[in-house]
């Protein structure tokens, strides 16, 4: 019997998923050209490998399919059993659609084919972003589940000509945040398969493993990732990283010689000290090179404080240091790449939790910079770490500052998940993280700092600045006005990531939960500046 027909005896009723694994399982396949025989019931459970594979639309001809180079050469290995499998098997393979063909290959039992869109889709004017490289960490990301759940234990991914985009699809599509779980996903390891560009692929398991510790501090429950926590997960994260690195794990004590009293005035209320996080990298050949600096809010849990939140939702506050979370994830993957610049993380964190000693509603607290501000909502509390965090940064005469903050739920109002707000100073800043976005996916938006909006947070009864702005309208804007009331740099950005906190279903190479974002545009902006001096 020709391979080929025995194939599509076996794969008449092909294969949506388990209904014929068992079948399969039991069954002898001619393998390949070598025309060996082989029985996939052999294969023990505990290691069966699978393949993912990308197949591209082929242009101008509906129906047609245009296989990536690796599946391409896997095909040819079968003799065109996987093209005439993918003929016969139903429509045409729609981007991000997937089937499931099962011993077809000795070495891999299962082999995801997933969909990739038109070869052609590029960057894209109107989405911002490199929809080839969105669709690729898609596909690959959907393979990698599929064969996850089949509890394939070791999968081959098809670099599909973007090996970066297909180790950031599979990292993060696979990461599930089980730890505390009794009944864990199935571990997955993963390989470039049927591609050249190593160099590719491991760049883009240290961007996913980045974005995927930010995931993690933010999803862990903050009884867990107290202030200390989230430090010492940090140093650990560094430590094979300490030639280039420096961190200060600065106390209560500390940050009450800086006088920062409005990142005080938000620990006060709660039993967890307070920790202001310094970490130092030292990329740069020229270690006097002017560092980037990254500040990040890291209020472990955002209670609201006296101003307190409604229950419903509350446990999300966990995530309120997914500034810090993200700004010292990108920092540890900038380490890993040795990325030849320098950078500076800060992150003040504290609990933002309601007692007695709390600050009250018209309190009135001073910064660092010796400004007044009347803390009229408890709950506006991440502009009051920052605005200290700030006022230090500048003392490091920095090249650029950019802060990221769960800041404000009006920024979720205004953009959904879609985008990352982006209040700048700086035309050239900006241009920095939307060229990075752009090609991380992971994308920023524009937001005005009008001087509109700096009126609404200068006019305060008792001082100099109120924290939270004298309308309901445009918070978002207020709160990044308040922020600029403690800039003096010329580049500055204030990154507002309420919106893109957690995902549902959004961002499809994520599964539902905290989101790590924008981990990976941060490593690239910073991968961006190495060579601008
Ligand atoms: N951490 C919140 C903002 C937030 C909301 C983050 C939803 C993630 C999801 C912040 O501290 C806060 O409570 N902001 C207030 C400000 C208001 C009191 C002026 C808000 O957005 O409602
Ligand atoms: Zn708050
Ligand atoms: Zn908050």
């Amino acid at each position: 019997m020709r391979p080929l027909n025995l194939c599509i005896n076996i794969f008449s009723g092909f294969i949506y998923e388990q209904q014929i694994t068992m079948l399969l399982l039991r069954r002898t396949v001619q393998a390949g050209k070598h025309g060996r025989s082989f029985s996939a019931s052999q294969t023990l459970l505990s290691e069966r490998k699978g393949l993912v594979l990308g197949v591209f639309e082929k242009e101008g001809e509906e129906g047609g399919l245009h296989l990536t180079e690796a599946a391409a050469g896997f095909d040819q290995t079968l003799s065109g059993k996987l093209s005439e499998l993918l003929k016969i098997s139903g429509p045409t393979l729609k981007q991000g659609k997937s089937r499931i063909f099962y011993g077809i290959h000795k070495d891999f039992p299962c082999v995801a084919v997933v969909g990739l869109g038109k070869t052609t889709a590029g960057v894209c004017g109107s989405e911002n972003w490199d929809t080839s490289k969105e669709n690729v960490r898609q596909a690959m990301s959907a393979g990698c589940r599929l064969l996850q759940d089949l509890e394939v234990k070791h999968v081959e991914v098809d670099g599909c000509g973007d090996a970066q985009s297909a180790a950031e699809g599979a990292g993060l599509g696979l990461f599930q945040y089980d730890q505390l779980k009794s009944k864990k996903k199935n571990k997955v390891t993963t390989q470039l398969h049927g591609s050249a560009d190593s160099a590719g692929w491991q760049k883009g398991v240290t961007y996913a493993e980045g974005q995927n510790l930010a995931r993690m501090l933010m999803e862990a429950p903050a009884n867990h990732i107290t202030p200390t926590a989230f430090a010492n997960t940090i140093e650990e994260k560094l430590a094979p990283h300490a030639e280039r690195v420096t961190i200060h794990k600065r106390s209560q004590a500390w940050i009450e010689q800086q006088q920062m009293g409005a990142f005080l005035s938000v620990s006060r209320g709660s039993e967890e000290p307070p920790v202001f996080l310094e970490l130092h990298y030292n990329g740069s050949p020229d270690s006097k090179q002017a560092p980037l600096l990254l500040v990040g809010k890291g209020i472990t849990f955002d209670s609201g404080g006296i101003s307190l939140k409604p229950p419903s939702s509350m446990d999300a506050m966990r995530a309120d240091m997914g500034g810090a979370a993200t700004v010292c994830a990108s920092i540890v993957t900038a380490a890993a790449l040795k990325l030849p610049v320098n950078i500076i993380g800060l992150a003040p964190l504290c609990e933002n939790m309601p007692s007695g000693k709390a600050t009250k509603p018209g309190d009135v607290v001073v910064a660092k910079n010796g400004k007044t501000i009347q803390v009229d909502n408890t709950d506006a509390e991440g502009r009051l770490v920052l605005a200290d965090a700030l006022c230090y940064g500048h003392t490091f005469n920095p090249r650029a500052i950019v802060n990221v903050a769960t800041l404000t739920g009006a920024i979720d109002v205004a953009l959904g998940s879609a985008a990352t707000g982006v209040f700048t100073n700086s035309d050239w800043l900006w241009e920095q993280l939307q060229k990075a976005s752009v090609v991380t996916g992971d994308r920023v938006w524009r937001m005005p700092l009008f001087q509109h909006y700096t009126r609404q947070v200068t006019d305060c009864q008792l001082a100099d600045l109120n924290n939270v702005g004298n309308s309901r309208s445009g918070g978002a804007c207020t709160a990044a006005a308040f922020l600029r009331e403690f800039v003096t740099a010329p580049h500055w950005a204030h990154l507002d990531i309420a919106g893109v906190m957690s995902n549902k279903d959004e961002v499809p190479y994520l599964r539902k939960g905290m989101s790590g974002r924008p981990t990976r545009t941060l490593v690239e902006f910073a991968a961006g500046l190495v060579h601008k001096g």
